[in-house]
């Protein structure tokens, strides 16, 4: 058990179904400091409250930063979490890219199952709301040099939350990105740090301007092979099989693109992880073989994609509608989270 610092006043609950996507946050927080002499040291759950940090605070110049993203879920009268370990082993490759100090998996393990039985009052009830948890990682030098920091803070905090889209579970429009670059090989693209997101702001506006949710990034060097949209892993059903890219450093190890792979498999289809080019995406697509798209995310889920736009190209996808793989997948996924679904794989920790 890490320390446990109570706060004077609890906020109001708020009903998960009239507010956006990570805007409202619960009563508490994890904590916990690293300094070259003591490594990690100092875990504790703290009030949730504001964090003081140097102006001259290295990630605030620099960036060196890390986080992951992970739902608590009500199953009656238990609050589970989903595939805890997956997720703070990916923060520790992340920390790895990053060159920052990597966490006790364990200790963070307990610290986080103990936060979450505080702050059990916040986890909704409805299928299809969860417990965001993002834990994350700052250097936290007050030096202006660009250097590996020597200091980082480590915080878990906590947001109830109901589907990442604002229209919930429904067809998105997904443009294909052929002007900006997210990543490319030997850069940062399987890490989860915030450059990777920076890099999407800029291009995310331009396909919200042109009508679309969100861009699918093509690789940066020949423009061609199918990445990833950035707040998702993205798949396709081609012929009856199950296509996604190949894990290839550019893109996010995703736990949900994982676990759409290993139940797919066992339902007994045909799983490829491979190169998949813009080019063969839009024949399959004109040949009727592209029957399916979507993305897979912690916090997206599993979203049909109804639309991809590639260039002058509109491809509108099993009639823009909801198709059915990506259906069952949905129900799938949120019956093990709900607990209507048997856990077979061991992915839920009570
Ligand atoms: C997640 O799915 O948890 C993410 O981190 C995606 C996004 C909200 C940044």
């Amino acid at each position: 058990m890490v320390k446990f610092v109570e706060t004077k006043t609890l906020k109001e609950k708020v009903d998960v179904s009239t507010i956006g996507f990570g805007t409202h946050f619960t009563d508490y927080m994890f904590e916990m400091t690293y300094d070259e002499g003591q490594g990690w040291h100092d875990a504790q759950i703290v009030p949730y409250e504001e964090i003081k940090v140097s102006p001259a605070n290295a990630t605030l110049h620099y960036g060196q930063a890390i986080f992951e993203g992970m739902k608590a879920f009500r199953q009656g009268k238990d609050v589970v979490i989903f595939r805890t370990k997956d997720h703070l082993n990916r923060l520790n490759n992340s920390a790895r890219i990053l060159d920052i100090p990597p966490i006790d998996v364990d200790l963070v393990y307990d610290a986080l199952h103990q936060l979450i039985t505080i702050e059990k009052d916040w986890v909704p009830n409805k299928k299809g709301q969860s417990l965001y948890i993002r834990p994350f990682i700052f250097a936290d030098d007050p030096f202006l040099g660009v250097s590996v920091s020597k200091r980082y803070k480590f915080y878990i905090i906590l947001s109830p939350v109901a589907a990442y889209y604002a229209h919930g579970f429904a067809p998105v429009k997904i443009m294909v990105e052929d002007t900006y670059v997210r990543a490319t090989k030997g850069g940062l693209g399987e890490a989860k740090t915030p450059a990777n997101y920076a890099a999407s702001l800029h291009a995310g506006l331009e396909a919200h301007k042109n009508g679309y949710d969100q861009v699918l990034w093509l690789d940066g060097v020949h423009r061609k092979y199918i990445g990833e949209v950035g707040s998702m892993n993205i798949l396709f059903k081609i012929d009856g099989k199950i296509v996604t890219p190949a894990l290839d450093g550019t893109i996010l190890n995703g736990i949900t693109r994982r676990t759409v792979l290993a139940v797919a498999k066992e339902w007994g289809m045909e799983v490829e992880e491979r190169p998949i080019t813009i080019d063969e995406l839009v024949e399959d697509y004109e040949n009727g073989k592209l029957e399916e798209v979507f993305g897979s995310g912690t916090a997206a889920v599993i979203s049909p994609v109804g639309v991809l736009g590639y260039k002058d190209k509109v491809m509108t996808i099993n009639d823009g509608k909801i198709g059915p793989f990506a259906q069952k997948m949905f129900n799938y996924i949120t019956g093990l989270q709900s607990g209507e679904e048997k856990d077979i794989h061991g992915f839920i920790d009570k």
